[in-house]
């Protein structure tokens, strides 16, 4: 399945969603690879990946190639690198992503990223997309090589606005460029459970019909220490509250389980209790 993690919004916690629902596919078995599109490459720093590292190139390395009369274009699947977990790997962001949009754009290249992935969905069984926070041509690539659009949702006063925004964004990209697009859900991030504005932004969006994953993820110091030591949440604390409930939001992502419009919300302690 190719899932893409999106919003326009930045520090929502995409990369981070990213990251850790690969991780724990990967953990679990499955064949993983992340694709990283945003210049920042903070899912590739996060996976261990070293941007001088000899070989193999970026994304961006393998988007930017031209066939010319004597030369043929590498497959993705050269592009690719392990990162130190077991069934993880990573198509690397790199700086190089900010000098080629303009000329990608204007070569009409919106589409090159779909078909690499059709190739990659051969040899890997769960693909995530990590993306920039703006809808330019990097996230619309995204959106229209994925099957499955995860929105992380912060519960902040100008989120469900952005979150309105990007839904017709979305569909209508789904429908002039890629039909089989599905909004797979909304992934609450940072949740305060005693807080009342969350709360209210939640019931709001129940209101609205709109597919609210089933687990929340709450706010822990261990997501910036987990960045800082390169080690996603399964590898470096495995039996932490936000682990498990990240273990829970990837079965609901895996068996599409939302939130019904009359659920309350669960009421969640703060994470670091069982720290
Ligand atoms: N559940 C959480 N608890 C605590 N901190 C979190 C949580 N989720 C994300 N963060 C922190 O919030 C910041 C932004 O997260 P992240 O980089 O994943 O967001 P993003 O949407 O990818 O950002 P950007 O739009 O810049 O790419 C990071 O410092 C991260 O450690
Ligand atoms: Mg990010």
């Amino acid at each position: 399945m190719k899932r893409v993690v999106f919003n326009q919004k930045g520090g929502v916690g995409k990369s981070s969603i990213t990251c850790n629902l690969a991780a724990i596919s990967a953990a679990r078995g499955a064949k993983t690879l992340v694709v990283d599109l945003d210049v920042q490459g903070n899912s590739s720093h996060y996976l261990g990946y070293e941007p001088d590292q000899p070989g193999n190139g970026s994304v961006a390395d393998f988007l930017d190639q031209r066939s010319g009369f004597f030369s043929v274009e590498k497959a993705p699947a050269e592009f690719v690198h392990a990162t130190p977990f077991e069934n993880l790997y990573l198509l690397p962001a790199s700086p190089k992503l900010a000098h080629i949009e303009k000329d990608l754009e204007s070569r009409y290249k919106i589409y090159k990223l779909r078909d690499a992935l059709v190739e990659l969905a051969k040899d890997y069984e769960e693909i995530y997309i990590d993306t920039p926070p703006n809808l330019n041509f990097y996230s619309k690539s995204a959106l229209i090589a994925a099957e499955e659009l995860l929105i992380p949702f912060d519960c902040d006063s100008f989120s469900l606005q952005a979150l309105h925004l990007l839904l017709e964004n979305v569909f209508e990209l789904k429908s002039d460029h890629n039909q089989a697009l599905e909004v797979g859900g909304i992934v609450v991030n940072q949740y305060q459970g005693q807080a009342r504005l969350p709360r209210q932004l939640i019931e709001a969006m129940q209101g609205e019909q709109l597919p609210i994953y089933n687990t929340f993820l709450p706010a822990s110091v261990k997501m910036k220490e987990s960045h800082s030591l390169r080690k996603p949440l399964p590898h470096m604390a495995a039996r932490h509250k936000l682990t498990l409930q990240f273990e829970l939001l990837h079965d609901d992502v895996m068996e599409g389980r939302h939130l019904r419009v009359e659920d309350e919300p669960v009421e969640q302690e703060p994470a670091e209790q069982s720290a």
